[in-house]
């Protein structure tokens, strides 16, 4: 490709969200368009009514991203997350890929994450705090993911879901238990979760948060809210002592929230990186960002067709098979 500047699009249907988004090389976001199922009515994601909105709402929205703009290479993810979506949405891209003769670039949802965050400097850690995950990892260097830590049961994202369905509060929960944590009148003690131990575990947490009687949702919220905050910030002190890496990164959809960002950027002397907020929750630029880092340096995943969509598989083993 002989253009000094050219134009990325991102794809991301790994769960309810059709997200879109078109950047250009120079790390501008041209346009971005997203259509979200509505799970309120349902309490939680329904997969297979997540698959038939991607299969209804992909072209329309794609549309709306590109038009009138030129479409240089396509980028989507392919794993991990609800198999028939991310099928839908990476097999558009192949199909839109191979008539148009640009590059197809396969992404890990994850990495999508990780790029939100504009990277200058290897190696670093990062914090993934999503619906479906709480991992970090070490990245030494472009594609040397190294998991150091994970969660033993729920993601931290599914701890703000569950309690908040057990307050009534709707769904995702997580951005309104932080609304309503900021208007608490008492503040309960918070727990840190398997203190001194680098894996996560939220069982506990979650449990006690359920049996709290007569108190607020407000005050509910903020506890939860409070004790990840702790929790999230003591893990990357251990990680940050036991590695020596100072460079990290915080994201996935739990990192837009303004406390828990407080809580991480009271650690001395490190060097903190955050997406901005609304490119936390899942969106299509992410995408397009990680598939510029693949473009950049030409690694083998670009117009690697042969990647089979996947459900469940960690930045790790994606690299160490595909690479
Ligand atoms: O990254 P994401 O959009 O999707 C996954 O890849 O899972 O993350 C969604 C999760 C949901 O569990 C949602 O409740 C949580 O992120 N979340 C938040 C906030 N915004 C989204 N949790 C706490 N505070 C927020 N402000
Ligand atoms: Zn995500």
């Amino acid at each position: 490709m002989d253009k000094s500047v050219i134009n990325i699009v991102g794809i991301d249907t790994s769960c309810d969200d059709t997200a879109i988004g078109l950047i250009d090389s120079n790390k501008n976001i041209i346009n971005e368009c997203k259509y979200s199922l509505d799970c309120k009515l349902y309490g939680g994601i329904v997969p297979e009514l997540a698959a038939r909105m991607h299969a209804d709402k992909l072209d329309e929205i794609f549309k709306k991203t590109v038009e009138n703009h030129p479409v240089d290479a396509i980028a989507a993810t392919v794993g991990p997350g609800l198999i028939s979506s991310v099928v839908l949405g990476s097999e558009f891209a192949k199909i839109y890929a191979k008539i148009k003769n640009i590059p197809f670039i396969p992404i890990h949802h994850l990495e999508g994450h990780i790029y939100a965050a504009n990277i200058e400097q290897y190696p670093f850690l990062a914090l993934l705090i999503s619906g479906g995950h709480s991992d970090l990892y070490l990245c030494e260097e472009f594609g040397k993911y190294e998991l150091i830590a994970k969660s033993l049961d729920d993601a931290v994202g599914e701890v703000f879901d569950k309690i908040g369905k057990h307050l009534e509060l709707g769904f995702p929960s997580g951005p309104l238990v932080e609304k309503l944590a900021i208007k608490h009148t008492k503040c309960l003690e918070p727990m840190i979760s398997m203190k001194n131990q680098l894996a996560f575990s939220f069982s506990g947490l979650k449990t006690k948060a359920i049996r709290i009687q007569n108190e607020t949702k407000e005050n509910v919220s903020w506890f939860l809210q409070e004790s990840i905050g702790l929790t999230l910030k003591e893990k990357l002190q251990l990680a940050i002592k036991s590695t020596n890496v100072k460079n990290v990164i915080v994201c996935g959809g739990v990192a837009a929230n303004k406390s828990i960002r407080n809580h991480i950027i009271e650690i001395p002397e490190i060097n903190i990186q955050f997406p901005p907020i609304n490119l936390c929750m899942d969106n299509g630029p992410m995408i397009a960002f990680a598939g510029l880092e693949h473009l950049k340096r030409n690694t083998k995943f670009v117009n690697n067709f042969e990647i089979e969509e996947f459900s469940r598989m960690t930045l790790t083993e994606f690299y160490t098979r595909f690479f």
